[in-house]
């Protein structure tokens, strides 16, 4: 049965832009060239139907889970039997290294305990000042600008995450400009998250990726800003004799092999600390931003969520923030979550055989759990591809499957930064509706495309203006 029947529908429906879905599965060319233009719209309409699909391709052996208890199989059940897959570490290895995102196994392990206790909720409560002082810095960001200008809020909510992460989990700053950093990141991810088809193949790495822009601008960039902050920092240890600090940097430098007593390698260190800020800012902002465009064409929950806001919000936003009360703001951005799910496929190999269901899994094969099907199905939801945060609210959210609504996935591997990006995005979006209204830029066309992300091809162009808490609309 699908989830959360709404009992007042809104008589508007509105239908959040998507690739349009082949009738069945694509030939192997015109998957390649999906994969290369967006992965996106490889989907077929009966993946968004059924409930299992496994098939032999140019990617070999491939499943495709929709099921919930399916999904609870591969990412908590029987987890030890699964792990990253090829093409996933193809991607993201290159830049990403070892880093907690892609490492596996022992190293993993190690890696996941010495960073859990920088997310505990206690931690994310200590962040919450932080959070907050960067919604004020959006808002006085803006002030400047005058009421109708276009401004392009996809680069402005990369700008304001990672200032966000400058002021959290990386303290002492990233060495570079801020700004230069997010334009890096953003190119970055659009090289990699395009799939080459010879990486979709499996074809070595030393085969050359002709058509495919090279990142070795942005891997300068990043080394030599990740060399700046580590840099910085052990000679202010070895100086000061400084206790490491509770911030990324401070752990993973003081983190120990409980078996070996040794501490994290360079290469991982570096690699972690690039994982942070890619996977810590770029998700949360794409996530922002689609929040503002949904909400733009629903103007009418839009007003209900603008209320909410300028109600709980009234003696201004200082911490701590009452996110708990902000309930519609959160139901927008779950709702946000759901259709534009930042994280559009999580993917997995076997290790060894397998049974999900009635159904034979092969060592070897690739498993896909991919949130953009899966928080879009037919067999899991009512009205799935309408924007409706109606079903995340008290009373209704409780129906959804756990397994049904994977935006930050499950299990062992589930993501770190849930909490903080949670807290994070309530605050922000709280903040910029209250002093906010964003409207689409006319003639722009808004497309959705899996850059690593999920994000607006061509940014998000919207038009600004200014409002004034409890001013009627
Ligand atoms: C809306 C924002 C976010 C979304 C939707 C999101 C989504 C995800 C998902 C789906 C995974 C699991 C990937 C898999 O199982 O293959 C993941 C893992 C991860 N996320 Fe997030 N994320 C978000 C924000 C953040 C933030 C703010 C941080 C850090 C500050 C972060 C750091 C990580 C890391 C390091 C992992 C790897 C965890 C591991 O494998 O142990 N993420 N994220």
């Amino acid at each position: 049965m699908p989830a959360s029947p709404i009992e007042t529908p809104p008589p508007r429906i509105f239908r959040p832009p998507s690739p349009p879905r082949p009738e069945g599965p694509l030939g192997p060319l015109a998957f390649l060239y999906g994969m290369w233009r967006n992965p996106l719209s490889t989907w077929s309409r009966q993946s968004f139907e059924l409930p299992f699909i496994q098939a032999e391709g140019v990617m070999g052996r491939v499943a495709v889970l929709n099921e919930p208890a399916a999904i609870k199989r591969v990412l908590v059940d029987n987890v030890a039997n699964y792990r990253k897959d090829a093409l996933q570490l193809r991607v993201l290895q290159p830049g990403l290294g070892h880093g907690l995102l892609t490492a596996e196994g022992d190293e993993w392990k190690a890696q996941r305990r010495a960073l859990a206790p920088l997310f505990t909720p206690r931690l994310v409560d200590s962040f919450e000042p932080a959070m907050v002082e960067c919604a004020t810095w959006l808002d006085e960001r803006w002030a400047p600008l005058r009421d109708g200008r276009r401004l392009d809020v996809s680069a402005e909510m990369s700008r304001v995450t990672l200032e966000v992460l400058q002021r959290t989990i990386f303290p002492a700053g990233l060495k570079r400009d801020p700004a230069d950093f997010a334009r890096a990141m953003s190119r970055y991810f659009d090289s990699i998250g395009q799939i080459h088809p010879f990486d979709a193949m499996g074809l070595p790495a030393w085969t050359p990726r002709i058509g495919k822009r090279d990142t070795k601008r942005e891997l300068a960039f990043f080394a030599e800003a990740i060399a700046a902050i580590v840099g910085e920092r052990r000679a202010s240890m070895a100086r000061e004799g400084a206790a490491p600090t509770r911030d990324l940097l401070g752990m993973l430098l003081a983190a120990r092999d409980p078996q070996t007593g040794e501490g994290l390698g360079e290469h991982e260190i570096n690699a972690n600390i690039l994982t942070f800020i890619g996977a810590g800012h770029e998700t949360t902002a794409a996530a922002l931003t689609w929040s503002l465009y949904l909400l733009s064409q629903r103007p009418e929950w839009r007003r209900e969520v603008e209320v909410e806001v300028d109600d709980v919000l009234r003696e201004g936003l200082r911490s701590p923030v009452p996110v708990d009360k902000l309930t519609k703001t959160q139901a927008t951005f779950e709702e946000a979550l759901r259709l534009y799910p930042p994280a559009a496929t999580l993917s997995r190999e076997a290790i060894g055989p397998d049974t999900i269901g009635d159904r034979a899994i092969r060592a070897g094969d690739t498993v896909i759990v991919s949130p953009w099907v899966v928080q879009r199905h037919k067999l899991l939801w009512e009205r799935p591809d309408e924007f409706l945060p109606e079903r995340f609210m008290p009373g209704e959210r409780e129906k959804i499957d756990r397994y049904a609504y994977i935006p930050f996935g499950a299990g062992p591997r589930v993501c770190i930064g849930m909490g903080f990006a949670m807290r994070e995005a309530i605050i922000l979006l709280a903040s910029i509706l209250r002093g906010h209204r964003f409207d689409p830029a006319p003639g722009h066309k808004v497309e959705p495309v899996q850059r690593i992300t999920t994000r607006p091809k061509g940014g998000m162009p919207m038009i600004a203006r200014r409002r004034v808490a409890n001013e009627r609309a």
